[in-house]
C-alpha cells in the first residue's frame, strides 16, 4: 500500500515538473508583444506540426466583427511549395529558409455585411495573434503582404488553389530564427491623445 501511495505521489511530482518546465519556457504577454519583430533570416530548420497547430489555433482565438470568423488558414511546410511560392514573391524571398509557412485567407461573402472591409480586419486580427504566438514558441515570423497587390494575390491563388472569392491576404514564412532580427523601439510619447486628440 504505501509503495502505491510513494508511486502516485512520484507521478504527482513529475506531471508538476513537466508543466512547470513548459511554463518556465513561456513568456509573459508584454515581453511577448514588446519582443515580437519581423523575423526574415531562419536557419532551415523544419517547425513542428504541434507548433504550427498552436499558431493557428491562437489565430483563430482572435475577435471579428458579430463573430463571423471570415478566414481560413493555410499551412505550408512542404518545401517545393514554400520554394515555388517565394519565386513568385519578390517580398517574401525569406520562405526560401523557412520551415513553414502560413498564408491567412479571408472572404467578405463569410463576414459581417459581406464587408470587404470587415473581413481584412477580421483576418488581420488573427495575423497579429498568429505572429505573437510564434515570438512565445521562440520561433520567428513575418507578415509578408498578399493583399492589396493583384500580382502578389494572382501567384499565391495560383500556386495554393485559392478561388477567386477568397482574398489571400498574406503568407506568413515561419522559421527558426538565426537570431539577426531584433525588435524596434516604436513607443512614441506624441502619438498619444489624453481625453481629446
Ligand atoms: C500589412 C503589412 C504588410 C507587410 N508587408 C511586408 C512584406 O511584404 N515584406 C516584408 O518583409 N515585411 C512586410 N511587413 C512587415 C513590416 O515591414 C514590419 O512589420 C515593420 O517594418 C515593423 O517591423 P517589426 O515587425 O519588426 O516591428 C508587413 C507588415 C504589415 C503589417
Amino acid at each position: 500500500m504505501k509503495k502505491i501511495y510513494i508511486g502516485f505521489v512520484m507521478c504527482l511530482l513529475m506531471l508538476g515538473l513537466v508543466y512547470c518546465k513548459e511554463d518556465a519556457n513561456m513568456k509573459d504577454t508584454f515581453a511577448v508583444i514588446h519582443s515580437r519583430k519581423s523575423v526574415r533570416s531562419f536557419t532551415g530548420a523544419a517547425v513542428s506540426k504541434n507548433d504550427l497547430d498552436k499558431i493557428i489555433k491562437a489565430g483563430m482565438a482572435a475577435p471579428t466583427a458579430v463573430n463571423m470568423q471570415p478566414w481560413s488558414f493555410i499551412v505550408i511546410t512542404d518545401r517545393k511549395k514554400l520554394d515555388t511560392l517565394a519565386e513568385g514573391l519578390p517580398n517574401a524571398k525569406m520562405l526560401f529558409k523557412a520551415g513553414a509557412a502560413i498564408i491567412i485567407c479571408t472572404e467578405p461573402d463569410k463576414a459581417f455585411n459581406k464587408s470587404k472591409d470587415f473581413a481584412i480586419i477580421d483576418a488581420s486580427l488573427a495575423g497579429e495573434n498568429i505572429l505573437l504566438s510564434i515570438e512565445t514558441l521562440g520561433l520567428g515570423g513575418v507578415w509578408t503582404a498578399a493583399y492589396p497587390y493583384a500580382d502578389r494575390m494572382k501567384h499565391v491563388r495560383s500556386v495554393l488553389n485559392i478561388p477567386q472569392e477568397v482574398i489571400p491576404l498574406n503568407v506568413i514564412p515561419v522559421g527558426v530564427p538565426t537570431g539577426e532580427d531584433k525588435p524596434k523601439v516604436k513607443y512614441n510619447k506624441e502619438k498619444i491623445h489624453w481625453e481629446q486628440w
